[in-house]
């Protein structure tokens, strides 16, 4: 695991940005994991600048998206199908086709899930999957106490996780309290993790994930055992990490970086 801490929240998009660009220079046809959620905002506003104004191709992407309720159709404003259409899809030129985001519609959970995994794999696995994290320290919708083992699946929303995204409904109770996430053990699967926080109420779950104990209590914290992953985190998400003057050190002192 990686930390590098930016100044600002659009240094830290940027950055995500570039590197998420850098492996579709590589690999034009990579597959990308998507995260929803207010964090990752910056970094599609970014790749969709790129796009328009760098000529960034997405023709041959495929994307999977981490997580969506259940009981929203694609059509309503706070389901991840609408966030990801009009926050990214619209403005790159994915093929409609080769997206794919869980269903909470569907009436057969088990086998739409067992499908999602199975379209993944036949994909050729996730290249980056981009991850937010909860201020329980979930990664898409693992709550604590999930199988760090964990396959996509139905799961119950954590109370505080409800709480944080009332905001975005008009009541509490319009929040929906289940959804369809892939799990730890899908995610983990990925080639490369990119675990991006910014603001003061991601700082203590940040500091549990990235120096605490692996534990299911965190689901964040399981990225420690996964052998490729940044961890990129503005100024405030990185306050109450212990070893933060570590990790700047270590990104000043890259073999190859000049020595001043
Ligand atoms: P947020 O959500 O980006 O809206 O803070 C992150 C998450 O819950 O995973």
């Amino acid at each position: 695991m990686e930390v590098v801490i930016y100044r600002t929240y659009e240094e830290m998009s940027q950055a995500a940005a570039r590197e998420i660009a850098e492996v579709l220079y590589a690999k034009p046809n990579a597959v990308l994991g998507m995260a929803t959620g207010s964090t990752p905002l910056g970094v599609y506003r970014e790749l969709v600048r790129m796009h328009k104004e760098e000529g960034l191709d997405f023709s041959q992407v495929t994307t999977f998206n981490l997580d969506e309720y259940v009981g929203l159709s694609p059509r309503h404003d706070q389901s991840y199908h609408y966030f990801m259409h009009e926050n990214f899809f619209k403005h790159v030129n994915i093929p409609p086709q080769h997206i794919y985001i869980p269903s909470g519609t569907t009436n057969n959970y088990k086998a739409f899930c067992e499908w999602y995994e199975r379209r993944i794999k036949e994909c050729g696995g996730i290249d980056v999957q981009i991850l937010g994290i909860g201020s329980d320290g979930h990664i898409a919708f693992n709550e604590p106490g999930s199988s760090l083992m964990s396959r996509t699946r139905l799961k119950t929303l954590a109370r505080q996780t409800i709480d944080d995204n009332a905001r975005f409904f008009k009541k509490r109770e319009d929040v929906p309290i289940y959804a369809i996430t892939m799990g730890v053990g899908t995610i983990l699967e990925a080639r490369h993790c990119l675990l991006l926080a910014n603001g003061k109420k991601k700082a203590q779950a940040i500091a549990q994930a990235v120096e605490g104990p692996v534990t299911a209590m965190i689901t964040a914290s399981a990225l420690h055992l996964h052998p490729s992953v940044m961890v990129y985190v503005d100024e405030e998400a990185a306050s109450e990490l212990k070893m933060r003057e570590y990790y700047r050190w270590i990104q000043e002192n890259k073999p190859g970086a000049p020595r001043s």
